[in-house]
């Protein structure tokens, strides 16, 4: 049997003193992709940052790799890609400088980065698609280039886990494509992918599992609906859209 990589148990956790996930269990074992579905304020962006330990929980049990969250360190094994963020905050930062911060798990305290941590920035780069534009500022970027930048800056430590939230919303076609595909390449390797999805689109073929929630509960776990099934409402955010439709951002 194919061991259980993430392990929920009657999570409950409240934020500001209020219930938001009432005792929901999700099992994600070795080499699976599962996508969390449901409408805004289900509670999925919660379930996801309580199981890579950005939040804490007032029951139940979250475990990753078999180990009680509470006494696991091995945070470079976990990739993960919050909702809606900018790579850019101001910072002039390249592609290669943002995707290499994502490396840093790896590495020893104050080492020079090594041939081999070098390799894993070029390889993470050129998963997203991205290897072309490895020097520009991420400033410069469309906002789907930027949350490619996001995801091979997670693929960098050659993580085990890949925790994605949402990340296709508001994002161009070409950018959810190259996304699918460095997906595909991750999963073929054996590894393990938990992704908040808004609908499937280019992403139905790779996953195996839907697990639905609804007002904090888990209300589907089993089989996807059809593909092109929409289970959730409007995206929660479309600042970045009108700059990822622009035109002529990927040249
Ligand atoms: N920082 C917060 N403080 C208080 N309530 C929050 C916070 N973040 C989210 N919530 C509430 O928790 C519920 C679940 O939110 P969230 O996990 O973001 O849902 P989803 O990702 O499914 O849209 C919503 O009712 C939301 O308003
Ligand atoms: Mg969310």
């Amino acid at each position: 049997m194919r061991s259980a990589v993430v392990d929920v148990r009657g999570l409950r956790v409240d934020l500001d003193d209020r219930p938001v996930l009432h005792g929901v269990d999700l099992q994600v074992v070795e080499g699976e992709v599962v996508t969390l579905l449901g409408a805004n304020g289900s509670g999925k962006s919660t379930l996801v940052r309580t199981v890579v330990g950005l939040v804490p929980s007032v029951a139940g049990e979250v475990r990753l790799f078999g180990t009680p969250l509470r006494s696991f360190h091995d945070w470079w094994r976990v990739g993960y890609v919050p909702q809606r963020t900018t790579a850019a905050g101001g910072v002039p930062a390249t592609v290669r400088e943002v995707v290499a911060a994502g490396r840093l798990a790896r590495r020893k305290l104050f080492r020079p980065a090594r041939k081999a941590d070098r390799a894993a920035v070029d390889h993470a780069i050129e998963l997203v698609g991205l290897s072309d534009q490895a020097n520009r500022s991420v400033a410069n970027l469309s906002g789907g280039q930027q949350q490619r930048v996001l995801i091979a800056r997670a693929a960098a430590s050659e993580p085990d886990l890949m925790v994605l939230d949402e990340p296709n919303a508001g994002v161009d076609k070409r950018s959810q494509e190259a996304f699918a595909r460095a997906l595909r390449t991750f999963v073929a390797s054996g590894r393990t992918v938990l992704l908040v999805l808004h609908e499937m689109g280019p992403l139905a073929p790779l996953v195996d599992r839907g697990v639905v929630l609804d007002g904090g509960h888990v209300v589907h776990d089993g089989p996807l609906p059809t593909p092109s099934m929409t289970l959730t409402g409007p995206p929660d955010h479309h600042d970045d859209h009108r700059e990822d439709y622009g035109a002529g951002l990927f040249g």
